[in-house]
């Protein structure tokens, strides 16, 4: 396959995650700016390919693109000729014919992004960055969750290791639809590369068929679990993604799964509380725990821009200085 990619977290390791980290750090000072634009990308196209709902991905990746001066193609698969019968194929060969650098892509069926990598392989070899496929990966989620825990812990508590390295030794606890989740997927691989210890939290139903190579310890007792973690990532129910019914009721799995306000009690002090979004207040976490002190939802969003201008550099910007 011709052109670079970020399709899963494997493929970057824990030495391509620690670079990501860094150059999100000089991008995190680009956003502060006034004017918080680089020319770094310019003349270099990006196509923003959401074949599946999204808000702060899709944003956070086309705010990104657009800080780097790159230019900004928006694809949203409800109004485009796919409701007309294109095949996907058709419809990647006809975006990419007017001149595209990078395709980033999120579908609901895992592999998609690494099909339309091997058919742009043929059609000039453009990029492509994987925004969540299925419930396979969704590598720029875990960078964003990476560098959030390390930057929170540093700004929150200072004598931590810098960079990649703070995660090391840290006790994380990703609660919630594990099956279903890519974000789950691709947060395991990262926080075991950089040497943290993944415990994952759920009822039977919401793991994975088989856990096999899974580097994780499994618990169905959130309370026993709460006390001993550094941070408490928790997931949505992610229905839309249920073929059959995996839970007795929402009322039942809120209240033995749920981060109520009695169990956030139960954290460390010094304990970060995470959640990808979009956030169901009340189910998988209690309102009031999504808005406390501990809660680091919206850093996640705010980091979210500067990782993703990170990778679009990375892929991009060869040669190219970060700017001035
Ligand atoms: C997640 C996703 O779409 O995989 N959200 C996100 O990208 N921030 C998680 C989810 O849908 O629950």
């Amino acid at each position: 396959m011709t052109g670079r990619h970020l399709l899963g977290i494997a493929e970057l390791g824990a030495e391509g995650i620690a670079e990501m980290l860094r150059l999100a750090d000089t991008f995190v000072e680009v956003g502060r700016r006034p004017i918080p634009r680089v020319p770094a990308l310019r003349g270099k196209t990006v196509v923003s390919a959401f074949f599946e709902d999204s808000t702060r991905t899709r944003l956070s990746f086309e705010t990104a693109a657009k800080r780097l001066s790159a230019d900004v193609m928006t694809f949203t698969s409800s109004s485009s000729s796919l409701n007309k019968g294109e095949s996907l194929r058709d419809t990647v060969r006809n975006i990419a014919a007017m001149g595209a650098d990078a395709f980033v892509v999120r579908h609901s069926c895992a592999g998609t992004p690494l099909q339309v990598a091997r058919w742009l392989a043929e059609e000039g070899g453009a990029s492509v960055v994987n925004a969540g496929d299925g419930a396979h990966e969704h590598p720029t989620q875990a960078l964003l969750d990476c560098y959030t825990v390390s930057r929170e812990r540093r700004a929150r508590f200072g004598a931590v290791p810098e960079g990649a390295r703070a995660l090391e030794g840290l006790h994380i606890a990703i609660v919630g639809d594990i099956r279903h989740s890519r974000v789950a997927r691709s947060d395991v691989l990262a926080f075991s590369a950089l040497g943290a210890t993944v415990t994952l939290v759920a009822p039977p139903t919401l793991l994975p068929p088989s856990l096999e190579g899974w580097p994780v310890a499994v618990s169905h007792d959130i309370e026993s679990v709460l006390p001993k973690c550094d941070v408490a990532y928790l997931l949505r129910l992610q229905n839309e993604r249920m073929s059959e019914q995996f839970l007795p009721s929402v009322h039942e799995y809120t209240a033995t799964y749920g981060l109520t306000a009695s169990r956030a009690r139960l954290l460390g002090p010094q304990a970060l509380v995470m959640h990808p979004g979009p956030v169901r207040r009340g189910v998988e976490l209690a309102a009031e725990v999504a808005d406390s002190p501990s809660s680091v939802i919206t850093t996640q969003v705010a980091n979210g821009v500067a990782v993703r201008m990170a990778v679009l550099f990375h892929l991009l910007g060869q040669g190219a200085q970060v700017g001035a």
